[in-house]
């Protein structure tokens, strides 16, 4: 292996061993270079599924796991269960911290992330950033599905990147797909997905933060619809401070 420990310096030399055109490849030459320490957080979106379709598919030794916030959409937890079985395959999970998560709920409620932003960047905290820390621990690459498309935030990314939160690899491998061509994979090879993408749903979060999208509206103005657009739709997982 040619870098014990990556660092923001391997990233030039990285992107160079990781040129060919084929995700696949890309995903192999990754993981052979840093074995048992490469994950992949699955949201089930559409371009997760194809991730993990690649990554199957190929068998190629990267470990999949999802934050199960416990509010995902029942749709999404079949695709989940049908992902498992369509692979012959586990997906890990990590969950909130039980003590943290009892403490807020109890104070604020169920659904306190529709009063105000503070409490629902809370939620997002306690279900998912909290746990991630715990999931990304150890690892060295961290494997994701952001695109350019999702929003102009990140169309200021790269698809590979330092991550100096986590002091890991970030790597988006679909970064520059557009969705026509990723739904055209998807189906093609018959991955399973959630069908609430049909019905409009783009970018799908937890079921009580997540609505449909009309045509010409942005890909994530779905998400945490009742808040000011002026209010970053992020829950966290992407932030680097
Ligand atoms: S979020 O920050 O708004 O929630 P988004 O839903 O766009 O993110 O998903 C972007 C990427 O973040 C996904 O492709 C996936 O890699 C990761 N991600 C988001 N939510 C989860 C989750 N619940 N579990 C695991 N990974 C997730
Ligand atoms: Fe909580 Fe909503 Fe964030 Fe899910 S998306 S963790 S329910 S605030």
């Amino acid at each position: 292996m040619k870098w014990k420990i990556p660092s923001q310096e391997c990233l030039s030399d990285l992107s160079k061993e990781i040129k060919s055109p084929s995700v696949e490849e890309k995903l192999k030459t990754l993981s052979n270079f840093f074995p048992g320490k490469i994950v992949f957080s699955t949201s089930f979106n559409i371009e997760d599924q194809l991730i993990s379709h690649f990554i199957l598919s190929n068998k190629i030794p990267i470990k999949i796991f999802t934050l199960d916030t416990g509010r995902f959409f029942e749709e999404t937890y079949k695709v989940w269960e049908n992902t498992n079985k369509f692979y012959g395959y586990s997906i890990s999970a990590y969950y909130p911290d039980q003590e943290k998560l009892e403490e807020f709920l109890s104070k604020n409620g169920p659904n306190s992330f529709y009063n105000n932003v503070k409490n629902r960047i809370k939620c997002c905290f306690l279900r998912k950033v909290e746990p991630l820390k715990r999931a990304l621990k150890g690892n060295f690459v961290w494997i994701t599905g952001l695109r350019a498309e999702h929003s102009l935030d990140r169309k200021k990314l790269n698809y590979l990147e330092w991550d100096s939160k986590y002091h890991l690899i970030k790597y988006h491998p679909l970064y520059n797909w557009k969705l026509e061509v990723i739904e055209k994979m998807v189906k093609k090879h018959k991955v399973p997905y959630n069908p609430l993408y049909d019905k409009g749903f783009l970018s799908i979060g937890c079921a009580p933060c997540t609505r449909s999208v009309k045509c010409g509206e942005s890909y994530r103005s779905g998400r945490w619809w009742w808040e000011d657009d002026s209010i970053k739709k992020e829950c966290g997982l992407h932030i680097k401070k």
